[in-house]
């Protein structure tokens, strides 16, 4: 195929989508690539995951794979004018309750990186038990999210990337069922030679509407990707505590599986906001079409991600508590938000061609640690367009592969969001 007759759809202008668009133009600079996305790239409220105030950039993984990985994206994050400007290098500090320190420390040595680790009671007021080692790395640090990603986006349409504000409704196929595009809820139809679903927690949904529509029901993602949410929560530090915290490294309460998930708190932003991510991570389980039953994002072009329950309240205020103690007694907290992505069950991507359709391909399931990725992803998204992906990561990242226990997996989504919302304010 010549570079003019190659073309591509992305769904979905989060990290996976436009790293793949950025690797694509800079590849294929005459190609046509689309990126198609329900929300404006530089809309006020996105619903995207990769659209945030910030995220930990970090290397600092068990698994060698997204070590390598980290190292490579942080490399870009330090170098590139592009990236540099939205990374802070403030370091991180894990609590861990696990040898995940260990293994960490492990990996750095076997990709040639000293580790130099440092033991210190920075979080003084922190709730310590269990915490088997605490792990500071002073070369990770955090992202300005949403600002990089408009960055990036801003960038790659000087390159060429067109952008279409449009939910997909649907994808749409030729006779022989191969994928030649989507159609928009109003109607519209777009078409490619390929179509790259980086729809993130909107993925299950979308395929259940295009095997309904299609009758191909193997497009369905059934147990491969469940929608997950979690709550996140900002406290705007005063004049006089700000210059105390404006320096901070990012904090993470590490946890065994049984117990759930790493909480965080990440240092203020330009507004002086500190932010935490909650320890309970749920699933939304809802009739899609008649007699399918999925995890998806809340229905409404907002995925009601700023209607607040109680309970989410409290998660925020009990990952307040145990990285803060009695410091953090009287902030108040605001800024609420509930993010979802999409989930595997053992946290790997999905970076592949779809079985059921030719193509079709799928980049995303971020499972909670996609963003620091996003000066990376889209390069290994290119490789495995093109069949050139190494061995070990096509069968990682597949669409078919082998489905492990979710329970071993402490992301992974557990409680039902309804229980979230159960408990009434008794206020009101
Ligand atoms: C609270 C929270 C904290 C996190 N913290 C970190 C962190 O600190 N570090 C880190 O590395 N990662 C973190 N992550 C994970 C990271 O944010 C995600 O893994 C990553 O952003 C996922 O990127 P994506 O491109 O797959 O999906 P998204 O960013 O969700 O993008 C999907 C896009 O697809 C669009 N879309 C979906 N369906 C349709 C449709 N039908 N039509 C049109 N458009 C559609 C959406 O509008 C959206 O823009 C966090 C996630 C959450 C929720
Ligand atoms: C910290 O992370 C960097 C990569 O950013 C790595 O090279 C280094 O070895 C790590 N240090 C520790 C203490 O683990």
């Amino acid at each position: 195929m010549s570079s003019s007759s190659r073309s591509y759809i992305i769904v979905g202008a989060g990290v996976f989508g436009v790293s793949t668009a950025y690797y694509l133009i800079k590849k294929y600079p005459d190609a046509s690539i689309t990126l198609v996305d329900r929300d404006a790239y530089d809309a006020d409220s996105r619903v995207a995951a990769s659209w945030d105030w910030n995220k930990v950039v970090r290397a600092d993984y068990d698994d060698i794979v997204y070590c390598h990985m980290g190292l490579e994206a942080q490399d870009i994050f330090e170098s590139d004018p592009l990236w540099q400007p939205y990374f802070h290098q403030t370091g991180i500090y894990w609590m861990c309750r696990t040898d995940y320190a260990q293994d960490v420390i492990d990996n750095y040595q076997k990709l040639g990186r000293k580790s130099d680790l440092m033991y210190g009671g920075l979080f003084d007021d922190a709730d310590y038990t269990d915490v088997k080692e605490v792990l500071i790395n002073k070369t990770s640090g955090w992202a300005a999210a949403g600002d990089c990603l408009v960055a990036v986006t801003r960038a790659i349409l000087d390159m060429g990337v067109k952008y279409v504000t449009a939910e997909v409704n649907n994808l749409v196929f030729d006779g022989s069922g191969q994928c030649t595009g989507v159609r928009t809820v109003k109607g519209d139809i777009i078409k490619a030679s390929h179509t790259i679903l980086s729809t993130g927690a909107y993925t299950s949904k979308l395929l259940e509407h295009s095997a309904r529509s299609s009758g191909n029901s193997g497009l369905q993602a059934g147990s491969r990707i469940v929608a997950g949410g979690i709550t996140t929560g900002m406290t705007k530090l005063s004049d006089e505590l700000y210059p105390k915290y404006a320096k901070m490294p990012v904090g993470v309460q590490g946890y065994r599986a049984e117990q759930g998930p790493f909480i965080g708190s990440l240092p203020p932003t330009k507004d002086k906001e500190l932010k935490w991510w909650g320890q309970t991570i749920f699933r939304n389980t809802q009739e899609v079409l008649p007699g399918r039953f999925i995890s998806m994002p809340p229905s409404g072009s907002d995925y009601k991600q700023w209607d607040i329950s109680p309970k989410m309240r409290q998660d925020i205020d009990h990952a307040n508590n145990v990285f803060y103690g009695n410091r953090g007694k009287t902030w108040k907290m605001e800024k609420h938000r509930v993010c979802w992505d999409a989930f595997t069950s053992n946290g790997d991507f999905i970076i592949s061609p779809h079985s059921a359709s030719k193509g079709l391909y799928v980049a995303t399931c971020g499972n909670f640690h996609g963003w620091k990725f996003f000066p990376v992803v889209g390069k290994y998204v290119v490789q495995m367009l093109e069949g050139d992906l190494p061995d070990n990561l096509v069968q990682k990242w597949a669409w078919d592969r082998e489905q492990t226990d979710p329970a071993l997996f402490p992301d992974h989504p557990r409680i039902e969001m309804k229980d979230m919302l159960e408990q009434r304010d008794s206020r009101l």
